[in-house]
């Protein structure tokens, strides 16, 4: 038997960080995917081969035993750990353990971006793996084992991404529970800055600050937590577009301070947003850990100018959609 399932990336439209501390986050899941094949294998052991996995400047390609690439290979085998957490926990939920199982992936999202690519490795590998083994699980149940994958690789996650992933469209999530908001189409741009940011040590850094200075972080976190409330209601508001546009570009560009002022933010990735604004976006802010990765801007106009400015300023720009469907099982092959 072979399986074939799929997971999307995300962006997160507002919160990131702050939702780790327990605060609310409003995430979107994009039209970018991870496709995971899950089949048996007589050797008993877990083999993992992963083609087409784009780190920042090349693309790598790698087996469990055998690993090919010419830089960043942190980030690579980050992949690999993800896949392998993921196979345990789904042998051990099955009481499969020692069943020989061969996975193979393909990714269409940037690793180290703040797209959630390893989420969406680990969703897809637990919902390709767990049809492969006979369990039925629903999208929700794979997010929230996805989550279980991010705290073991991670350390410390707040479950954010692997929800969006499993689940699809748009999410407002707090503390593991999650509300879908109206499916709306969002004129943005997202803007890569081609390096890589390790969320691992993104959240240790901001985690660090905290106990050093809560007084001083505490209060940042919980503003933040506001933006997001605001954000909430301005996309469930009766109001027009452009002026919900206005309102959450306002809100985005706020929220984009904030995550400066815990210092996620870098050189070329507020470079990048200055330069989206400057041509038009209404609102512009990191996407993800930060670090290097991700930004994203709200356009309703001008998203092509946006897309230009992006590029002149260093960055490559992607277009978008949202994507309304999470995980999903591609393929089943006797
Ligand atoms: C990463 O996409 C979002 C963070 O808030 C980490 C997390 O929520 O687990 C930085």
């Amino acid at each position: 038997m072979r399986v074939l399932a799929s997971a999307p990336a995300k962006i997160i439209l507002f919160g990131e960080h702050s939702v780790v501390y327990g605060k609310p986050a409003i995430a979107a899941a994009i039209d970018l995917r991870t496709y995971v094949r899950a089949e048996f294998n007589d050797r008993g052991t877990i083999k993992i081969e992963a083609k087409d996995i784009r780190v920042p400047g090349l693309t790598v390609s790698f087996s469990e035993d055998e690993i090919y690439f010419e830089s960043d290979y942190g980030r690579a085998a980050e992949v690999l750990s993800y896949v392998r957490q993921a196979i345990e926990l789904v042998r051990e939920e099955a009481g499969a353990n020692g069943k020989g199982i061969t996975v193979s992936i393909t990714s269409q999202i940037p690793v180290g971006a703040g797209l959630g690519s390893s989420a969406a490795v680990a969703v897809a590998t637990i919902g390709a793996v767990s049809r492969l083994l006979g369990l039925e699980l629903s999208n929700e149940e794979i997010g929230r084992l996805g989550h279980r994958v991010e705290l073991l690789v991670q350390g410390a996650s707040s479950g954010i991404d692997p929800t969006v992933s499993a689940i699809g469209g748009f999410i407002h999530y707090e503390r593991g529970k999650f509300e879908h908001l109206p499916f709306m189409e969002l004129p943005i741009v997202v803007g890569y800055t081609g390096s890589s940011g390790s969320t691992k040590e993104l959240v240790a850094m901001v985690r660090r600050s905290y106990e050093e200075m809560p007084d001083v972080i505490e209060p940042v976190l919980v503003a933040m937590g506001k933006i997001v409330e605001k954000a909430r209601d301005v996309i469930l508001s009766e109001l027009d577009d452009d002026v919900r546009f206005s309102q959450l570009g306002r809100l985005m560009n706020i929220n984009h301070g904030l995550l400066d002022a815990l210092g996620v933010s870098t050189k070329k990735l507020s470079e990048l947003v200055y330069a989206a604004r400057v041509a038009g976006a209404i609102g512009a802010k990191i996407t993800g850990a930060g670090g290097g990765g991700c930004m994203y801007a709200l356009a309703p106009e001008n998203q092509s100018e946006v897309a230009t400015a992006i590029t002149i300023a260093g960055g490559t720009p992607m277009i978008t959609r949202i994507s309304r469907e999470g995980l999903r099982i591609e393929e089943v092959l006797p």
